[in-house]
């Protein structure tokens, strides 16, 4: 048996040569030296499940201002969609149940729009219910879902369609990037659409820090239930033996940058067995599980134009707590 010490108090025992993804990039982050998992795994069935229900807490407000957006201003949204593009297909980057979406690709269908939807969602689960259900609710609608990483399945969509795009990117998704990784993801999808084509994108806007941490830190506990489910996941999927009473939530905000971000602590120095993987944790040692970043408007003006983008319109709910602004790519 072949024994590696990794710097970052992890040893490594055997290694397996073919794993999955999923099992490279958990091993990858609690191998760092401070430990992370990439919150795009939190999506499980059962992760789903949570997530709808963190979005009906009445401390989320996102959801409910997002949606507020979509519900009455729908039209507004849909003719600034035709002033800028003649014709056009709509492509939704984690279009989760579509619920908000679904307001504008009605106004789009009794607009008399021809685009096709193409939803994508790195949950097959979540694909697999908005080809069952879309269609039931609105039964004009042209659409394919694509199942599978965003940028990969935004490539297919350009094989079925040569239209101009009206890319979807909603539900503040964007906030699970970093800045940097925030600036990076929208140069590479720059790169993936053509000059003319549009991206409306939903923003958390800075506002009142208790209002932001008590989103993240609900009384009935379904956001820790939600961090926790990962390492379930884990558990589950790549046969690790985490034990979840051995580590506590720490959600946070810092007003100053905007990074709303959670953390699970392990409560005591422990060791978690992830298939012939051996993690050390000591005790009171941080866990990153997710960043939600919130944005001024002005840091979303600078976010476009930096990355390849005009701004062209702006979306607010009555509060304006949250925003969904439409650039056009250069
Ligand atoms: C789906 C990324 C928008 O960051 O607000 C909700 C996920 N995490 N509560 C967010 C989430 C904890 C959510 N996004």
């Amino acid at each position: 048996m072949q024994t590696t010490v990794i710097p970052g108090r992890t040893v490594l025992c055997k290694r397996k040569p073919a794993t999955s993804t999923f099992y490279q990039e958990v091993v990858k982050g609690l191998s760092a030296p401070q430990k992370y998992l990439d919150s795009k795994y939190f999506y499980d069935a059962e992760g789903d499940r949570l997530f709808q229900q963190i979005m009906q807490c009445e401390e989320y407000y996102l959801t409910g201002c997002e949606m507020e957006i979509l519900t009455s201003r729908s039209a507004e949204i849909a003719a600034a969609l035709a002033q800028h593009a003649s014709t056009f297909d709509v492509v939704e980057l984690g279009a989760g149940d579509a619920t908000k979406s679904i307001h504008l690709l009605r106004q789009l269908l009794s607009n008399g729009t021809d685009f096709t939807y193409f939803p994508i969602d790195i949950s097959a689960n979540v694909i697999g219910q908005l080809e069952q259900q879309l269609p039931v609710t609105l039964p004009n609608l042209r659409m394919k879902g694509l199942n599978g990483e965003y940028f990969d399945m935004l490539q297919q969509a350009n094989t079925y369609s040569h239209k101009k795009k009206v890319v979807l990117f909603m539900g503040a998704n964007i906030g699970n990037f970093n800045s940097t990784a925030a600036h990076d993801f929208c140069v590479e999808l720059s790169d993936y659409l053509l000059p003319g084509d549009l991206l409306l994108t939903g923003f958390d806007l800075k506002k009142n820090p208790q209002v932001i941490l008590r989103a993240y830190n609900d009384n009935a506990g379904i956001t820790r239930a939600f961090n926790f489910n990962l390492l379930t996941r884990i558990n589950l999927e790549l046969g690790a033996n985490f034990d979840i009473k051995k580590f506590e939530h720490y959600p946070t905000y810092d007003p100053g940058t905007g990074a709303c971000k959670s953390y699970l602590i392990s409560l005591e120095k422990q060791q978690v067995q992830i298939d012939d993987v051996c993690i050390n944790f000591e005790a009171d040692e941080p866990l990153y599980m997710e960043i939600s970043q919130k944005y001024s408007l002005e840091e979303t003006d600078q976010l476009a134009l930096a990355t390849g983008f005009q701004p062209v319109a702006r979306f607010f709910d009555n509060k304006k707590w949250f925003v969904d602004t439409l650039w056009k790519r250069v």
